[in-house]
């Protein structure tokens, strides 16, 4: 198995080949394939816990060896979390940075991960954080923190790259917070490959990785994303740590939602929602009041959905706009949802309720730059174009909750009741929720709470 040859590693995705081509046949991408030194090289030289990583947990899975333990013997300590004091943060963390813990934070370049990182420092003004930067200069970081208002004694800063030398410099400090700003500048010198090669990529995170378990600091890895959005490097390295945040927004909004896609301490798909204002980020303690802030009042193609992240409920309007086509393939535009269900709720609204979108452009939106995914936003997506499409506005009073399938019934969601108060508590009148669900609806509402079996009885309700 050992071999000398050299291979070729696709930076894009880390797939292997054992000679250069120009295009990947992993991902499809031209000119991402690099050299690397071999695998036996490489790993003689990686310390064998590092690969044991991804079982790692808080009490230090990397690193604790030996004998086996009945599960009822394990210890479990205390669950040290060390609380921010920023809620939004906090909760995305799953309740506070859990103590040994390895995060990694990804985002768009610009989009403010390290004014995040560094506004930190300003959230725990007691705690000894090493922030090394591999990217800017200590003199930079230091301009930023000032606008941030962060003037804390404890923080350090290190400008250096050679993980080495952070090894060197965490010993000096012993910090309770380590953050290295970005995975993608930092290099093993015991490996020939340039900083942001997947090899060194993994390999240097391992090494942080072990230097996290063995002495209980928690560290927070800044990591670049790909022009597909995916976190630049080996997806090992997704595996390896114990939570992945995703620092989202639109460059041109003031909005960013801090949204844990992995954690190993918490509820994954939680959402912090934060402003970037010129002296850094502000808290939204209430985002669905945001997301309505704008939203317009007896215009057609305008809905409110309440799509559930994480263990939050969120009111979003929707923004349909249907207009006859002038092309001969009608466009469908759609930004916040996913394209293959506007389709597919397009083809339901024209089976089933006769409304035939095939010579209508179709533009959805969903207001302040938001992401849902949830199939709890169906009926709304849909209602927001048939009433775009028949120009009449909807109920302004009404939430609608639910997923359609393809025979236009509208099918039960999960978590029903936090969004139901939710909708009560912005001064909803009404809320349209799956026929089905009405039975686990248990407590008084401030809101009448009406139940739709098919499509159809949504249009009757609403429009
Ligand atoms: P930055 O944290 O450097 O982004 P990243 O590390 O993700 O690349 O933030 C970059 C942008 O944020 C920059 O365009 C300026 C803006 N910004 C503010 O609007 N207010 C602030 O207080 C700070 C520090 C930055
Ligand atoms: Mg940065």
């Amino acid at each position: 198995m050992a071999s000398s040859n050299p291979r070729y590693v696709c930076q894009e995705c880390g797939h292997e080949a054992h000679k250069w081509m120009g295009k990947c046949q992993g991902c499809g991408a031209w000119n991402t394939l690099v050299r690397e030194e071999p695998k036996s090289e490489v790993e003689a030289r990686v310390p064998k816990t590092s690969s044991n990583g991804a079982s790692g947990g808080a009490s230090g899975g990397a690193g604790e060896h030996g004998q086996p333990e009945r599960l009822t013997e394990v210890e479990l300590g205390t669950d040290a979390r060390l609380q921010t004091g920023s809620a939004e943060f906090d909760r995305v963390m799953g309740g506070g940075i859990m103590q040994g813990s390895f995060s990694l934070i990804a985002g768009d370049p610009g989009i403010g991960k390290s004014t995040l990182m560094t506004e930190l420092g300003g959230y725990l003004p007691e705690r000894d954080i090493l922030y090394v930067t591999g990217e800017e200069s200590k003199r930079q970081v230091k301009l930023r923190a000032q606008r941030l208002g962060v003037d804390s004694d404890h923080l350090y800063l290190l400008a250096e790259t050679n993980v080495e030398q952070i090894g060197d410099a965490v010993q000096e400090v012993t910090p309770d917070l380590l953050v290295v700003d970005s995975i993608q500048t930092i290099y093993r010198p015991d490996l020939s490959s340039a900083p942001g090669s997947v090899s060194q990529v993994r390999e240097s995170t391992a090494s942080l990785l072990k230097m996290t378990k063995e002495q209980e600091f928690s560290t927070f890895l800044v990591g670049h994303v790909t022009k597909k959005g995916t976190i630049a490097g080996p997806r090992v390295l997704e595996h390896m740590v114990d939570t992945v945040l995703y620092f989202e927004g639109d460059q041109h909004h003031a909005y960013r939602i801090l949204r844990s896609v992995k954690n190993r301490f918490g509820a994954a798909n939680e959402i912090g929602v934060f402003e970037m204002r010129e002296d850094g980020l502000h808290e939204v303690p209430n985002p669905s009041e945001l997301f309505l802030s704008e939203r317009g009042y007896g215009v057609s193609g305008s809905t409110v959905v309440c799509s559930l992240e994480g263990t939050r409920p969120i009111l979003v309007e929707i923004q349909a706009l249907v207009t006859p086509t002038s092309y001969n393939t009608p466009q469908r535009t759609v930004t916040g949802f996913p394209s293959q269900r506007l389709q597919m709720l397009l083809a339901v609204l024209e089976k089933r309720a006769g409304l035939a979108f095939s010579d209508h452009d179709v533009f959805v939106n969903v207001a302040g730059g938001v992401t849902l995914d949830e199939p709890a936003v169906d009926v709304g997506v849909a209602l927001a174009a048939a009433s775009s499409f028949r120009d009449i506005p909807a109920d302004t009073g009404s939430a609608l909750i639910g997923e359609v399938g393809l025979g236009g019934e509208i099918r039960t969601v999960s978590q029903i009741e936090p969004r139901l108060k939710e909708a009560a508590k912005l001064g909803f009148e009404r809320a349209v929720i799956p026929e089905n669900n009405l039975e686990r609806v248990a407590g008084e509402h401030d809101l009448d709470v009406t139940g739709a079996a098919d499509l159809r009885d949504v249009l009757d309700l609403v429009l």
